[in-house]
Parts: C-alpha cells; structure tokens; sequence
C-alpha cells in the first residue's frame, strides 16, 4: 500500500508524517498560496550513516556487520527495530504539443518490471501480458537475498517496482503487503543521488529511524522490516551531498552529458519482490 507522493494537505500527524517533513526539500506552504516554495534547512546529524559506522570504532546498539561469503561490500543488518534517532504519474500530456524526450523523462515516476502491479486496485494484476525481470537482475536479486533467508530457501523474483527520483520527488510512507509470503524479503537496489530512507514501526504513531542510501546500496526489507512503514522524503542533488562522482566518472565521452546531466539529479530505486 502506497501512500500519497505528496501528502501535504493531510491533516494527520502522525510520527512517520513529521519525519517525512522534517527531511523534504521544500517546507510545506500552506494550500493555495502563490508564494514560491522555500527550502527546508534540515539537520543531518542524526541520520545513519553507514560510511561513518565502518570508520568508527564505536557500535549503533542494534545495529550488526555481516560479512556475506562472495561480496566484498559489507553488509550492515538492524536486528530488530531500532531506537529512532530523532525527536520528532506520470502526467497527461496535451494531444498535439511535441514534448521532448527529456522532460518526458522528467515526469517518469515509475514503471513494473514482471509481474504488473495494479494501482488504482493496489494489487497484482496476473492476467495482464508481461516480460520477465531480466535475468541478470533476478540473479543478482536472488543472490542478494540468501542472507535474509532460513538456508536452503530460494526467493524467486516476479515483480519489480522501479521508482524515479527527481530533485523534489518524495516517496511517502508506506507497507508493502500485497506479496503473499512475507518471510520472502524485497531487494532493494539504489542508484543515483543520496536519498534519505524512513524506517519506521507497524503503525505511522512509531518514530522512525532515518538512514542514508547512497548509489550502489542494497537494502533488504526482511524479517520484523518486513511489516514496517517506510519511504523516501528526500533525495540530495547538490554536489556536496548527491556522492555521484563515481557514477559520473564512467561517462567522460562528448555525447554523454545528457546522461551525466540525469545522473546529477536523479535517483533510482528497482524493488524487486516474489510475489506468489
Ligand atoms: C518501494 C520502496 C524505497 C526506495 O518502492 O516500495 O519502498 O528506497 N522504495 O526508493
Ligand atoms: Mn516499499
């Protein structure tokens, strides 16, 4: 179950709610003005910082390092929910205008790999003709989620949401639950700019913890996770906090800056989930 993209003329104020405005780009306006949006001067101090855990000698209670056999990145696991560390569509478009290829790109929120989901019934629509996930993706899928499985059991993977982030774009907070067996855990793949990721409780009143993704993280939603609200409030597109310059590194060629210019201010995220 999805929530809404931007929930800002919601009255509810729950836990996950201020953290979700706590960390978006722009502060909320009140409806109807005509006021441009401000930005929002969010303090980073107490967001996880994976990088800072591996440099520094002191442990987050509740928070783990696995080493996986075969993966050189490491692996950090919260074994059960953690003490929060803080206080608090693509449009229609006219028929006849010619709209260029990167502004349609712009409004490209998401798409389905496999499996397609239904979102207006929230569910999965079997009946509707699709592709399998391609292989090297559902491999590496499968892979990555031996850790997050009793040994022996295989996670096979059906359906993939991918999201695209721009600069203001939010994931609102949210349960996964139209899978059917929710031992199987989601992969969770992020590419692109810094994003700012909620992990709250099983219900919206639990404070959540916020965490940094940055490109290249993968993020299993397992085990307790697995029935948690989370989201997305924020992604970074400015140099100091998007850590882009790997990526960008690898498109030095004269027709690229397109591709370097999307990389900039964008994040990806392709959540892969067995479905059956
Ligand atoms: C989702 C999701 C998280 C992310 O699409 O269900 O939770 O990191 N995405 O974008
Ligand atoms: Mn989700």
């Amino acid at each position: 179950m999805y929530g809404a993209q931007s929930t800002d003329e919601e009255p509810e104020r729950t836990a996950f709610r201020l953290a979700e405005k706590r960390y978006k780009l722009y502060k909320s306006l009140p409806p109807k003005t005509r006021k441009k949006p401000v930005l929002n001067q969010t303090d980073l101090f107490d967001v996880v910082d994976f990088h800072a855990i591996l440099e520094s000698v002191d442990p987050i209670d509740g928070i783990f390092r696995l080493d996986c056999p075969g993966f050189d990145r490491p692996v950090f696991c919260f074994r059960d929910r953690p003490e929060s560390n803080a206080n608090t569509s693509v449009e229609a478009q006219g028929s006849f205008k010619s709209v260029s290829a990167s502004t349609l790109l712009r409004k490209l929120r998401w798409g389905t790999l496999g499996l397609q989901f239904n979102w207006s019934k929230r569910n999965y629509d079997f009946t509707l003709p699709h592709n399998k996930i391609p292989e090297k993706l559902c491999q590496l899928a499968k892979e990555m989620a031996i850790p997050a499985m009793p040994s022996g059991e295989e996670f096979q993977p059906e359906a993939a949401i991918v999201n695209y982030f721009g600069p203001s774009d939010m994931l609102g907070g949210h349960l996964d639950d139209m899978e059917a067996d929710w031992s199987k855990p989601i992969v969770s793949i992020s590419l692109g700019c810094k994003a700012i990721f909620l992990l709250g409780g099983t219900s919206r009143e639990d404070v959540p913890v916020s965490m940094f993704l940055r490109s290249g993280d993968i993020v299993l939603m397992a085990g307790k996770a697995r029935e948690c609200f989370h989201g997305v409030p924020r992604i970074f597109t400015d140099d100091k906090h998007a850590e882009v310059s790997v990526l960008l590194s690898q498109f030095s060629g004269e027709d690229d800056c397109c591709i370097t210019d999307y990389i900039k201010n964008s994040r990806i995220n392709i959540n892969i989930r067995q479905v059956n």
